[in-house]
């Protein structure tokens, strides 16, 4: 049985930018069961709860706590943007950077550099210009540099989005690979078919507060709400 677990705490969490409170102010014991997605219309708040919860966001009120130790540190967490930014060198100096920065050795760099572009499929562009590669490459590329970190929690930030179905089946496949292995997966999408094939459990987001969560077969399948209802069946909620 898939079982929610609480995984962090957001206390009075509030967001505010130029006078308007994008976020909040959300008091919130946050569950997952490991793959959580996190749905709402645009400007909802998504983005801005992700970096919320990575720490990345100043807050103008409240507090983001994890409720594992091992989750909580800002190295456990890996984050993979929309708009992926790579460094201008090769694909392989792309994913060998973030090991080498973590001390790690030569040997063990190449090894784990050949695994993860086999993983994602980029055996072919291995030495290709990072910021040459097209948009779903770049995309395999930002995820494989996230997950060769090894991250206990990995947020994305719709990695799919102007993927085809081929690229957006091989990063869910590698997702779905890493959740199982113990992974905490938090992504956002826009793509309601990718959230009920990866979901474990939802966050509903309207207008920057949590609408509707819990496990995934009970929001899809009996949304409490008529917004949540009418969202997860491709209407237009605003
Ligand atoms: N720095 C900022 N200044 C002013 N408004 C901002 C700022 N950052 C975000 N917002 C606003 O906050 C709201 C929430 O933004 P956010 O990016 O979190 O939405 P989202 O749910 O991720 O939307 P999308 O589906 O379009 O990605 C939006 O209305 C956005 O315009
Ligand atoms: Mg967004």
């Amino acid at each position: 049985m898939v079982a929610l677990v609480p995984i962090a705490t957001l206390k009075d969490v509030t967001v505010k930018r130029r006078g308007k409170t994008i976020l909040g102010p959300i008091s919130h014991g946050l569950e997952s069961a490991g793959f959580t997605i996190v749905l709402g219309p645009n400007g909802a708040g998504k983005t801005t709860l992700l970096n919320a919860l990575h720490g990345v966001e100043r807050l103008s009120d409240g507090s983001v706590t994890w409720t594992s130790p091992d989750h909580a540190s800002y190295k456990d967490q890996a984050f993979v943007f929309q708009r992926p930014i790579m460094l201008r060198r090769t694909v392989r100096q792309n994913l060998a950077y973030p090991l080498q920065l973590l001390g790690h050795n030569k040997n063990e760099i190449e090894t784990e550099v050949m695994d993860w572009v086999g993983r994602v499929g980029l055996n072919g562009v291995l030495d290709h210009f990072a910021p040459r590669l097209s948009g779903g490459e770049k995309q395999k590329l930002a995820l494989a540099r996230a997950l060769i970190q090894k991250p206990k929690v990995l947020f994305l930030d719709e990695p799919c989005a102007n993927l085809d179905g081929r690229s957006t089946r091989e990063i869910e496949t590698v997702l779905s690979e890493v959740n199982t292995a113990g992974t905490s997966v938090i992504m956002t999408t826009h793509d309601l078919g990718q959230a009920r094939r990866l979901a474990s459990d939802v966050v509903f987001l309207l207008n920057g507060q949590i609408h509707e969560t819990g496990l995934a077969p009970h929001v899809f399948e009996a949304p409490k709400t008529p917004e949540a209802k009418a969202f997860f069946q491709g209407d237009i909620v605003e």
